[in-house]
């Protein structure tokens, strides 16, 4: 499971020797600028999409626990809501690390072009068993600044529509209808948290998925300007 050498970075066609698309990278800039939202199959190089199929098949359940709803004191078990289980990401080995390197260049290509202000990532993988779903939610609460943008990883080899699962991604409050997205390997979601309630529907295979949230620094924020 765990591998003692850093991932090769894959030379990409119109990439650098990091792994890292810079043409893909200001793709979902652009369609951030334009919806709001980017769905992009194929995001991920190949072979690090693969590493992390693996080490999401290869983890233990004992490595995943029950996920909740709400953060900190709020932080509840509501099965109504979610049934998928959890891992948080720490980045120990290196196909995770691979990750976060990969979500860092992101990052930083975001906040050069859009000014983001993004700060940290926090991500978890998200196991979804036959049966499992994640109702309709938000990400994050208008007020609540501190997540700023979602983005969803899924590692799923040959996905149907018949496999459920699927993500709907809907464009606002009023919206019933959606946008529908196969969790197939390697095809990435980026949206703004606080704009698109979004569901995952009940699964009927086992689900693999990555899950993270990049964050503004609110506690620098309030430093600076303290509560009146
Ligand atoms: C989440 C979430 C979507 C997915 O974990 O908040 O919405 O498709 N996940 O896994
Ligand atoms: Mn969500």
């Amino acid at each position: 499971m765990t591998s003692p050498c850093p991932l090769p970075a894959a030379r990409l066609a119109d990439g650098n020797d990091r792994g890292v698309d810079d043409a893909l990278f200001a793709r979902i800039a652009t369609d951030l600028v334009d919806k709001g939202f980017s769905i992009r199959p194929g995001a991920l190089p190949t072979a690090l999409a693969a590493e992390l199929h693996d080490y999401a098949c290869s983890l233990s359940p004992r490595a995943f626990r029950r996920a909740g709803v709400g953060r900190g004191n709020d932080h509840t078990l509501n099965t109504v809501v979610r049934s998928d289980d959890i891992c948080w990401i720490s980045g120990e080995d290196a196909p995770c690390a691979a990750w976060l390197r990969w979500c860092g260049e992101l990052q930083r290509f975001l906040n050069r072009q859009l000014f983001l202000g993004l700060f940290s990532l926090e991500s978890h993988f998200a196991h979804y068993a036959p049966g499992d779903f994640y109702r309709r939610h938000y990400d994050a609460f208008r007020g609540d600044a501190s997540r700023v943008l979602s983005i969803v990883l899924y590692l799923n080899r040959a996905w149907t529509s018949h496999d459920g699962g699927e993500l709907v991604l809907y464009g606002d409050q009023g919206d019933r209808t959606g946008t529908r997205v196969l969790p197939l390997l390697g095809t990435l979601v980026v949206f703004m948290s606080e704009d698109f309630p979004h569901e995952v529907l009940p699964a009927r295979r086992d689900r693999y998925s990555i899950a993270g949230w990049f964050r503004r620094n609110t506690s620098l924020t309030s430093r600076v300007d303290p509560p009146r």
